[in-house]
C-alpha cells in the first residue's frame, strides 16, 4: 500500500479541495450521517426516535459520553451540571461593556472565551476528571450566558439559573422571567424547545464543529473552542441561516407578498439572491430533521393559534420551491432553518436570538467532538494550500 504521507513529502503532492468537499478531517463514532438518503443518527439511534422519545439533556449524555443515561446516571449528571450554574458576577462587568445593540452572536461568542478567565481549571484539561468538571461547566454556564445576551439587548436585569428546575426550564426564565411578576414555562413551548435542541445536538463535522475541533487540536481549552464553534455559526451560510430566513421573509412580506418574484430572483445567476433556508452542502435529497421539525412547527403553532402572514408566506414558498424545475434539478429542499425560525418567531424570541437558539442545541455535539478529538490524540489540525502567487522578486521600493 502507497503511505499518502510518505509520496507526499517525496513528491511534494497535495490534494485540493477547497470547502473540504469531499476530504475527512477525522473518523467520528459519534453522529452518522448519508446525505443522498436523509438519514441521521446519533450514536447509532435515529434522530426520529430520539426527537420522538428523548429528552435534551438525555440526548446530551449521549452525545458526549457515547451512550443513552440509566435513570441514576442522568440524575448525577444534572446535579454536577448545576453545581457550575452560578456565572462569576464579574463577567457583567463584561457584559455592560458591550452597546445594548451588539449581535447576541458576537456577545456569545466574546463571553464564552472570557469564561476562560474565571476558570482557568477548564483550559488545560489533563485527565478524565477535570474533563469532566470542564463539559459540566460549560453546560451549565453557556445556557445562563446565551440568556445574558438577549436580557442585554432588551436592557433587563441579568437571571441566574433556578437548580430546582429543569435545563430547558430554566431557559425559558432565564430568558424571560421578569422581576416583577412569577414566571412558569408553558409546557408546550418547553416540549417544542427539547425537540429542537435534540434536532441541533450535532451534525458530524460542519463548519462550526469543524472549527471546535481543529482549535481544540492546538490544545486551547474548552471554553476558547466553543467560542470559536460560535463564532463560526454565526455566518448566514450556516447557523445565521434561521434568523437570515426570518428576515426574508419579513422582506417578502414588506414588498406586498409576491413570493414567484423572489423565487425568480433566486433563480436569476446575476443576482446574488438566494432562498434562505434552502439547500444543504450533505442533504441532497432531503433533510430528515426538516420533516421533524415541520411537524413541530406545525403543532406549535396550532396549539398557540398562531395567525402570522409571515408563516403563510412560508408555505407559500416552500410549495413553490418543491414544484420548481430549478430548485428540483439542483435537490434544494427545506432545511431546518427554514422551520427552526418559524417556531422561534411563534414562542416569541427575537430574530437575531435565533442563532443563538442553535448554539444551545449544538452545545452538547461541539463538546462530544472536543472530547473525542483530545481523547483520540489527534494531531494539531493544519491543511496545506497550493501557492498561487508571485514567484521570488527582486525587492525595489514602491515608496
Ligand atoms: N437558493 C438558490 N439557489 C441555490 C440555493 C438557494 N438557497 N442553494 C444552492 N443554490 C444553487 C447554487 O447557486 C448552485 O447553482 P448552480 O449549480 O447553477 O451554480 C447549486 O444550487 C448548488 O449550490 P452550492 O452553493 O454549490 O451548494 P453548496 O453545497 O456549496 O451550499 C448551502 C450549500 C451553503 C447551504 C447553500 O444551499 C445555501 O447557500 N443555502 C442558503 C443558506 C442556508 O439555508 N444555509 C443553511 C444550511 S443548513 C445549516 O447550516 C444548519
Amino acid at each position: 500500500a502507497v503511505d499518502i504521507n510518505k509520496l507526499r513529502d517525496l513528491t511534494g503532492f497535495i490534494t485540493l479541495d477547497p470547502g473540504y468537499k469531499n476530504s475527512g478531517s477525522c473518523t467520528s463514532e459519534i453522529t452518522f450521517l448519508d446525505g443522498e438518503l436523509g438519514i441521521l443518527r446519533y450514536r447509532g439511534y435515529s434522530i426520529e426516535d430520539l426527537a420522538e422519545k428523548a429528552s435534551f439533556p438525555e440526548v446530551s449524555y449521549l452525545l458526549i459520553f457515547g451512550e443513552l443515561p440509566t435513570a441514576q446516571q442522568l440524575a448525577q449528571f444534572d446535579a454536577d451540571i448545576k453545581k457550575h450554574t452560578l456565572v462569576n458576577e464579574e463577567m457583567k462587568n463584561i457584559i455592560d461593556g458591550f452597546p445594548k445593540t451588539a449581535h447576541p452572536m458576537g456577545v456569545l461568542s466574546a463571553l464564552t472565551s472570557a469564561l476562560t478567565a474565571f476558570n482557568p481549571k477548564a483550559v488545560n484539561v489533563e485527565n478524565e476528571k477535570e474533563m469532566y468538571e470542564a463539559i459540566c461547566k460549560t453546560i451549565a454556564k453557556f445556557l445562563v450566558i446565551a440568556t445574558w445576551t438577549y436580557r442585554k439587548t432588551m436592557g433587563y436585569p441579568l437571571n441566574y439559573y433556578d437548580n430546582t428546575q429543569g435545563y430547558v426550564e430554566n431557559f425559558m426564565q432565564l430568558m424571560f422571567k421578569l422581576p416583577t411578576g412569577p414566571y412558569a414555562a408553558n409546557p408546550i413551548i418547553v416540549n417544542a424547545l427539547d425537540k429542537l435542541f435534540i434536532l441541533h445536538g450535532d451534525h458530524e463535522q460542519n463548519c462550526s464543529t469543524s472549527t471546535v475541533r481543529m482549535v481544540g487540536s492546538s490544545h486551547a481549552g474548552l471554553f476558547a473552542s466553543i467560542s470559536a464553534g460560535v463564532s463560526a455559526l454565526w455566518g448566514p451560510l450556516h447557523g445565521g441561516a434561521n434568523q437570515a430566513v426570518l428576515e426574508m421573509l419579513e422582506e417578502i412580506n414588506k414588498d406586498g407578498g409576491d413570493t414567484d418574484k423572489f423565487m425568480a430572483k433566486a433563480k436569476d445567476k446575476n443576482d446574488p439572491f438566494r432562498l434562505m433556508g434552502f439547500g444543504h452542502r450533505v442533504y441532497k435529497n432531503f433533510d430528515p430533521r426538516a420533516r421533524i421539525i415541520k411537524k413541530a412547527a406545525k403543532e406549535v403553532l396550532e396549539t398557540l393559534g398562531v395567525e402570522d402572514p409571515i408563516l403563510e408566506i412560508a408555505k407559500k414558498l416552500e410549495a413553490a420551491a418543491l414544484e420548481d424545475e430549478y430548485f428540483k434539478s439542483r435537490n434544494l429542499y427545506p432545511n431546518v432553518d427554514f422551520y427552526s425560525g418559524i417556531i422561534y418567531r411563534a414562542l416569541g424570541i427575537p430574530t437575531d436570538m435565533f442563532t443563538v437558539m442553535f448554539a444551545i442545541g449544538r452545545l452538547p455535539g461541539w463538546i462530544a467532538q472536543w472530547k473525542e478529538m483530545r481523547e483520540n490524540k489527534e494531531p494539531i489540525g493544519r491543511p496545506r494550500q497550493i501557492y498561487t502567487g508571485h514567484p521570488l522578486r527582486d525587492f525595489k521600493s514602491n515608496k
